[in-house]
């Protein structure tokens, strides 16, 4: 184990290869690239971005509630985040009457911040390189069972005792470049969440889907949320006594204007990417999964929005979902036509083969025709997963269905109010029953027997073949469609509603595929994940001048670059900055996504700008060359001089794919500009307040 460890040291720290602007670094080993960020242009230290010992930017940026970024604005705990990753929250207070959603929401006083139960920011305290002590106790001899509970016990330990030392800590263990690696990761939760402010939807998700994942781009993706604590500065539940949290620090806001080619940098926490898999790993993804995942999303989305289109009430319900659907949905297709048009598929087949030529008589012989066959045998299983969860999972009266039955069982009285409540605020049952004869019918088609569960079978028969039978039957019949029903469910109804149809599909599902594809998936998973940890340490013996860096995994990154406009296809060329001129050039009232409010239609009459402005206009958002994924939105967007000038929210639609492989020539970070942010906040929020709590350089 010693020998790989030091290879990897080695190669983190040595190669300078790393393609331009390619990366996400882990901020404690910051120190390895920092002569490569002042290089290009950085002027602080690599103790200015990451310390233990004294504040630093790291303690302005959190993990917003558990799957996007935000930062620090003002000393009295103010942060911001992308709109829609506070989308849900906007949407949780909005009703038709107070529809914050539509009309946005502006705190005036400190009172008026309205509590979020559920939504939790992290600060990350330290990071430390643990791999040492988890596999304290490995011996070449065990098995990978064996390896894995030694890695469980073994961090558990380091755990339990790196969240003793105080009030909401919270540490996990992460490998690392597939187990070649293990780190701790100790956060401070704060649960006192409160929104202050939101602008329309109509600024907020300006350009809506139809613009998302794409560039130009308008939209004013923000929104602004205060962290409380306890009159100690601790993490305390929701409470009226609790006070403003003080931070460590909280970034200053440049709003001097930035440049083509300035060097940039995005603090944050990227999801999940995969850089090191082997080709057939991608190829299932381009080749089989993407395609019929969004085929079945297509089908989901017109009926949405058919619906949605028809009354008011239901596109605020459905508003949030839809986003949902829709983002991963679009995502998957530039990330296809990517992989397609840089022939990731192929150039990991070159890469494999020399590879293979120089494993030959080493440790790492015979990886890559083993990883080969796993991916072949586990892409039927792989395939029937995917499918179900695409389709018969996306059911939402099922899903309630098995929720609330088994509160209902347990009797569980308030916890089935609150899941009831919540359910049928925001349901809509022709939809869901129009998306079941949908989806259920495509599974019937694309699904082969042997991998679908015989239940599926035996009742359609009983309906005639006909899955709109069933649907009909279904959705009249179980008790879940009606709310007074539910809310009269006791323990004693448990017999009743085993036999309930929603119920019955969502059970005879789960547990056909839990015995009959999962065990499949996850012993083929296990075993290529084995392997890709040998793979991924013969990759960096194979490419001794790489650098390498992880791949993302939630956990706090460094990724930088500069601000670059791009080449989409053949004859156009991509300037990097959007202006409030192309809002109005895109404002129209007839289509949703680009009507405007006329509020911002009146100011931009005025040309009134105030300190935002520059040349006449104001900027609203730029594009960059930082590496990102999803979990980096809302990740503050760093000057050379560490202060605040965007807010991360995107990536472009023809770089996608950097995910899979990040190509210096289309991959592009989406920034809202923060004077834009500003602008807003104060001529359509005019919310100066809290303009005045924030540091504001002007030069
Ligand atoms: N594409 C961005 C990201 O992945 C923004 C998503 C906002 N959602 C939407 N459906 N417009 O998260
Ligand atoms: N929009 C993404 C997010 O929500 C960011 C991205 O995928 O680039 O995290």
């Amino acid at each position: 184990m010693r020998k790989y460890i030091s290879v990897i040291a080695l190669s983190l720290i040595c190669g300078a290869s790393a393609s331009a602007d390619e990366g996400m670094w882990l901020p404690a080993l910051i120190s390895e690239r920092i002569g490569d960020m002042q290089a290009k242009g950085f002027t602080l230290t690599a103790e200015d971005i990451y310390s233990i010992s004294q504040a630093s930017l790291k303690d302005a940026v959190v993990l917003f509630g558990g799957g996007c970024t935000g930062e620090l604005v003002s000393p009295e705990g103010l942060l911001l985040t992308n709109h829609h990753c506070g989308y849900s929250q906007i949407q949780k207070h909005s009703s038709v009457d107070h529809d914050y959603l539509r009309d946005g929401f502006w705190a005036m006083t400190r009172a008026e911040e309205l509590p979020n139960p559920g939504l939790g920011v992290s600060f990350l305290e330290y990071m430390e390189d643990v791999t040492d002590k988890v596999l304290k106790g490995y011996e070449d001899s065990m098995t990978e069972e064996e390896r894995q509970a030694l890695v469980k016990k073994n961090s558990q330990k380091l755990i339990d005792e790196a969240v003793s030392g105080g009030k909401g800590l919270e540490a996990s263990v992460e490998p690392l470049f597939y187990g070649n690696k293990y780190y701790m990761f100790v956060y401070r939760t704060y649960t006192d969440v409160r929104l202050v402010g939101a602008p329309p939807s109509s600024i907020g998700k300006f350009g809506g889907d139809t613009d998302n994942w794409m560039w130009p781009r308008h939209t004013g993706d923000f929104s602004i949320f205060r962290i409380y604590a306890d009159k100690d500065n601790n993490p305390a539940p929701y409470s009226e006594d609790n006070v403003p949290y003080r931070p460590k620090k909280y970034f200053h806001i440049a709003a001097g204007g930035v440049g083509e080619g300035e060097f940039t940098f995005v603090y944050g926490f990227p999801g999940s990417t995969r850089e090191y898999i082997m080709s057939e790993g991608v190829r299932y993804i381009s080749d089989i999964s993407n395609p019929f995942k969004i085929a079945l999303r297509t089908m989901r989305l017109d009926i949405q929005k058919k619906y949605m289109d028809e009354d008011q009430a239901v596109r605020i319900q459905y508003s949030s979902k839809n986003a949902g659907v829709a983002n991963a949905w679009k995502k998957w297709q530039g990330e296809m036509k990517g992989i397609v048009r840089l022939g990731t598929v192929a150039k990991k087949q070159e890469f494999e083969s020399r590879f293979m030529d120089w494993a030959d008589g080493t440790e790492y012989e015979g990886i890559v025709p083993a990883l080969d066959s796993l991916y072949k045998e586990l892409e039927p299983y792989m395939y029937a997963l995917d499918y179900y969860n695409e389709s018969a999972r996306t059911i939402e009266l099922v899903q309630f269905a098995q929720r609330a039955s088994a509160l209902a069982s347990a009797g569980k009285d308030s916890a089935l109010g609150a899941v009831t409540d919540a359910f049928f605020k925001d349901y809509y049952l022709p939809i869901d029953k129009e998306i079941f004869v949908a989806v259920m019918n495509s599974y019937r088609e694309n699904v082969p027997a042997d991998f679908r569960p015989p239940y599926f079978d035996s009742t359609l028969a009983v309906y005639g073949g006909s899955v709109g039978k069933w649907a009909d039957a279904l959705f009249s019949t179980s008790v879940f469609c009606d709310r007074k029903a539910v809310e009269a469910l006791g323990a004693d109804d448990t017999l009743a509603l085993e036999n309930d149809p929603a119920v019955e599909f969502g059970r005879e599902f789960s547990s056909w595929i839990g015995e009959n594809i999962r065990p499949a998936v996850n012993r083929l998973n296990m075993e290529i994940n084995l392997l890709n940890r040998d793979y991924m340490r013969g990759q960096m013996e194979f490419q001794p001048d790489k650098v390498f860096y992880p791949d993302a995994n939630l956990t706090l990154r460094v990724a930088y670059g500069h601000i670059k406009g791009y080449s989409p296809s053949d004859g156009v060329y991509y300037m990097p900055f959007s202006t409030i001129e192309g809002i109005m050039e895109k404002d129209n009232p007839e289509i949703f996504d680009y009507n405007i409010p006329q509020k911002f239609r009146d100011v931009v009459a005025t040309g009134d700008y105030g300190r935002w402005g520059e040349d006449g206009s104001v900027p609203v958002c730029f594009i960059a060359t930082n590496h990102t994924s999803g979990g980096n939105s809302g990740s503050p967007v760093i000057d050379s001089r560490g202060r605040l000038i965007g807010i991360n929210f995107d990536r472009v639609w023809e770089g996608t794919m950097s995910d899979i492989e990040f190509d210096p020539d289309f991959c592009r970070n989406i920034s809202l500009d923060i004077r834009y942010v500003l602008f807003i906040i104060d001529k359509i929020g005019n919310a100066d307040h809290l303009i005045e709590e924030m540091t504001i350089e002007q030069e």
